[in-house]
């Protein structure tokens, strides 16, 4: 149950395909798109977000304080390890242990699409029915395909859920999804594994082709069933945000104008930017050696909605920082050169040289400030523009 790397290629063609116009999504389930439920917000603390992943126990004090430092987070199964049952119950109790720290903290608590797992009350009742074996994916003899293993002291069966079956569509939505949706500490949902079954099974046995279609196709179903539900409790599904590719030191110049692009493209869709699966730096925050970058170029590109995944530590002068609201859109006065004004700063990303920064507005100046801040405006654009001859002339001499 390895976390799954998304399909970011599809959606973004998808996305340039067809912007303002949400529907359908190759990925069925998880489009149309609705917004989350609840005030756009343009605070960066509130639109930070973050996954937590194995401890023992509840989380410790300082994961604690840490997660409540987030807009959004996400609880894996392994929290609380240490008991082999009752998940429902303590992903729901260490979201409100967070919450109780800091209430503004939405917390996504982890459901798996494809596998049902003993750990979860709910499942472990169907898994062990002899008169429902027919609600699980069976080996050729007809027994229940099980990727058991072991977790800590106990054993954790893994079956798969027969999708196609409309009772185990019927129970997976109201019973196993709905035991999140009614908890009021839950903000949404994390659906691990929501592109397929198959994917992390090494030793499926060879099930043709048209089978695992037929019953991942199923999934999605469900799924969609699901996130109906989810907004009917007007709570939300993690997945709702995509990950366009955040550019890095690593890209090229014409690469991170492509990224960048792209996302200023979707700023009228949720993203998550760098996001979980596209390199998040995971390391404290000193060491990512692109978040000045990536944060300006989240600056320039973001919309209502949008998301930052932040690293393993806090980064307080870059996520607490009023940068006000954006008053346009993004452009590029320059090739490569990418500028978006908000109401307390300017901020750039150089695509040439991979340079950024964020330039604050004065504070003197908060009579006149829209006027004085068009000046501004006005003299960034002169700087940046002779900014980029002198590097066109640098480069002449260093190429
Ligand atoms: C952790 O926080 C809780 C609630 O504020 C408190 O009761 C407990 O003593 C704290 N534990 C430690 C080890 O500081
Ligand atoms: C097993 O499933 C059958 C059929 O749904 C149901 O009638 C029975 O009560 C279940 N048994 C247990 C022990 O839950
Ligand atoms: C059924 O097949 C699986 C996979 O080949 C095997 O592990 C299992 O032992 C078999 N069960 C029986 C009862 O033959
Ligand atoms: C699942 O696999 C474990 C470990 O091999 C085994 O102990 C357990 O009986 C299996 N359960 C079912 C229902 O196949
Ligand atoms: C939430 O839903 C589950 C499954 O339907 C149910 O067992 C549980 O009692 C419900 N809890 C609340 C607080 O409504
Ligand atoms: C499954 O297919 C692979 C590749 O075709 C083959 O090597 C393997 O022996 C097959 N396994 C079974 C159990 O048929
Ligand atoms: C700009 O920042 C100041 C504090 O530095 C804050 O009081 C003000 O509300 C900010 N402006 C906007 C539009 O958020």
């Amino acid at each position: 149950m390895y976390l799954l790397i998304s399909f970011t290629f599809l959606i973004l063609q998808f996305i340039i395909h067809s912007q303002g116009k949400l529907d359908p999504c190759p990925v069925p389930w998880r489009l149309p798109c609705p917004l989350p439920p609840w005030p756009r917000t343009y605070n960066m603390q509130l639109s930070t977000q973050n996954y937590f992943g194995s401890s023992e126990d509840f989380y410790d004090n300082e994961t604690v304080s840490f997660a409540a430092l987030h807009g959004v987070i996400g609880i894996d199964w392994a929290n609380h390890y240490s008991l082999p049952m009752h998940r429902e119950d303590t992903l729901a109790q260490q979201a409100a242990i967070i919450k109780a720290v800091n209430p503004k903290t939405r917390v996504f608590v982890y459901r798996q699409a494809e596998l049902a797992l003993n750990i979860f009350d709910t499942n472990a009742i169907v898994m062990y029915n002899s008169s429902k074996t027919n609600w699980f994916v069976l080996f050729p003899n007809g027994t229940i395909y099980n990727d058991s293993t072991t977790v800590f002291h106990y054993r954790m069966d893994q079956f798969c859920w027969d999708h196609r079956n409309p009772d185990v569509q019927d129970y997976f939505v109201n019973s196993y999804i709905a035991s999140a949706f009614n908890q009021s500490a839950v903000d949404g949902i994390f659906y691990d594994d929501d592109t397929g079954i198959w994917a992390e099974r090494s030793n499926y046995p060879n099930y043709t082709e048209e089978y695992r279609l037929v019953v991942d196709a199923a999934t999605q179903v469900s799924l969609n069933r699901a996130w109906e539900l989810g907004l009917r409790y007007n709570k939300h599904a993690w997945q709702a945000w995509l990950s366009p590719n955040v550019p890095t030191s690593q890209d090229t110049t014409a690469v991170c104008v492509e990224k960048m692009k792209t996302a200023i493209s979707m700023k009228d869709v949720p993203v998550t930017f760098p996001a979980m699966y596209n390199g998040a730096c995971s390391t404290p925050w000193e060491q990512c050696k692109d978040l000045k970058q990536q944060l300006a170029a989240f600056l320039i590109a973001r919309g209502d909605y949008w998301l930052f995944f932040t690293p393993s530590t806090w980064w307080k002068e870059g996520f607490e920082t009023n940068y006000g609201i954006p008053l346009e859109d993004a452009y590029e006065p320059f090739p490569n050169f990418f500028v978006r004004e908000w109401s307390n700063c300017t901020v750039y990303l150089d695509c040439n040289n991979f340079n950024s920064d964020i330039i604050f507005h004065s504070r003197a100046m908060s009579a006149h400030r829209k006027k004085l801040s068009h000046h501004n405006s006005i003299l960034m654009k002169y700087f940046v523009h002779f900014y980029h001859l002198l590097c066109r002339f640098c480069r002449m001499f260093y190429f």
